[in-house]
């Protein structure tokens, strides 16, 4: 049987991103819409026995690294099982984990001592009125809390994502960047992505110049980071102890050197973030498919992985919301 995924234009896909719920604690701007209440159906998701034997196939065919998002990932009820099943896999080198903060202060140990290797936070504001303005929700005391578990329980790095969006939170951009240096995080600025109608509504931003401005600003020099080569391009202090990162996926694409894939939580494979292209893997698997099948129809998935996305020509063509896809 075949050891790696490539796809029609080379690339290699060794990074499956899998959200483990739908659902989330708070409703970003740019996210979800307020009152959204059409999440998937409990009798659809994947138990963690599903999800695990899905995601030892991706690692049996060269995943390296796999990332578990939401929605809020840390909602779904037993996710340090499914942790436990997947962390010694082998082959896996890399098992990451998205969230929004909320309830990682309860949760950062128990993932440290299940095998969760590098931890992404949600962040957008250091102003409690401004974080929860964006957010739906007054929150931003459980974030922080959350930050110092994390940091406690020894994870390094710990990522922060902020997006950037004109009118709401550009103020914060430079207290975020004072707050992730002295506390030794990485801060990453994300341009805002058109996905759904609440991504669709956000104003285009460009960061191409903030990255190289905070750089000069605060004596940092461009890094290539070893930690998850993912989109995007880093700036740290001499000592590398703390970096900010830009994620440019519109003023500047980066899908020619695409690496992943994302699973859903009823076993949907999505080929792009920004494209419709998919595999129903949940359906096979409740009907009974061998792993062969489900090898197969991986590999005939990842043969129709889109080039690239369109959010730039095509602003309106997705209708999924970020915490649909896991981002
Ligand atoms: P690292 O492995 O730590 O670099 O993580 P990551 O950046 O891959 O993951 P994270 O969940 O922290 O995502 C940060 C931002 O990057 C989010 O806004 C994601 O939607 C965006 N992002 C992640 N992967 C892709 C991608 O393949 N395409 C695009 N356009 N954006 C992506
Ligand atoms: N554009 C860009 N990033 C987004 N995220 C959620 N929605 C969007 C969007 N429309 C980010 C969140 C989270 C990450 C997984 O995706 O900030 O940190
Ligand atoms: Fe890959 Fe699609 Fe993201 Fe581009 S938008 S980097 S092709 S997943």
């Amino acid at each position: 049987m075949a050891t790696t995924l490539i796809d029609s234009y080379h690339r290699r896909i060794d990074y499956l991103r899998v959200s483990v719920t739908d659902r989330c604690d708070l409703r970003c701007t740019y996210c979800l819409p307020d009152g959204f209440n059409d999440f998937e159906e409990p009798a659809k998701w994947l138990s963690h026995a599903e999800m695990a034997r899905l995601i030892g196939l991706f690692v049996m065919l060269g995943v390296a690294k796999v990332r578990l998002t939401g929605g809020e990932p840390l909602l779904r009820r037993g996710l340090i099982d499914l942790v436990q099943r997947i962390a010694p896999l082998p082959g896996l080198r890399d098992l990451s984990l998205s969230t929004n903060g909320t309830q990682l202060a309860r949760h950062a140990q128990a993932l440290k001592s299940a095998g969760v290797t590098r931890l992404n936070v949600s962040l957008d504001s250091l102003n409690p009125d401004c974080f929860a303005h964006i957010t739906g929700r007054d929150g931003l005391h459980q974030v922080i809390a959350g930050l110092a578990e994390a940091k406690a329980a020894g994870f390094a790095p710990i990522k922060l994502n902020m997006v950037v969006l004109a009118g709401q939170n550009l103020d914060q951009i430079e207290p975020m960047a004072e707050f992730a240096l002295r506390e030794g995080f990485v801060l990453r600025l994300i341009e805002p992505m058109p996905l759904g109608q609440t991504g669709q509504r956000m104003p285009l931003i460009d960061l191409t110049r903030l990255g190289e401005s905070l750089a000069a600003r605060f004596g940092l020099l461009p890094r290539i980071m070893s930690h998850g080569a993912g989109p995007a391009r880093y700036w740290a202090d001499p000592t590398g102890s703390a970096s900010i990162g830009v994620i440019t996926p519109l003023s500047q694409h980066f899908c020619e050197g695409c690496n992943r894939v994302r699973l859903t939580v009823d076993g949907t494979l999505l080929l792009c973030l920004g494209q419709e292209a998919s595999v129903e893997l949940g359906p096979m698997l409740r009907a009974g498919a061998s792993d062969a099948e489900l090898v197969a129809a991986i590999q005939s998935g990842i043969a129709r992985k889109p080039e690239r996305h369109e959010f730039n020509e095509a602003p309106q063509k997705i209708v999924r919301f970020m915490a649909q896809t896991g981002g």
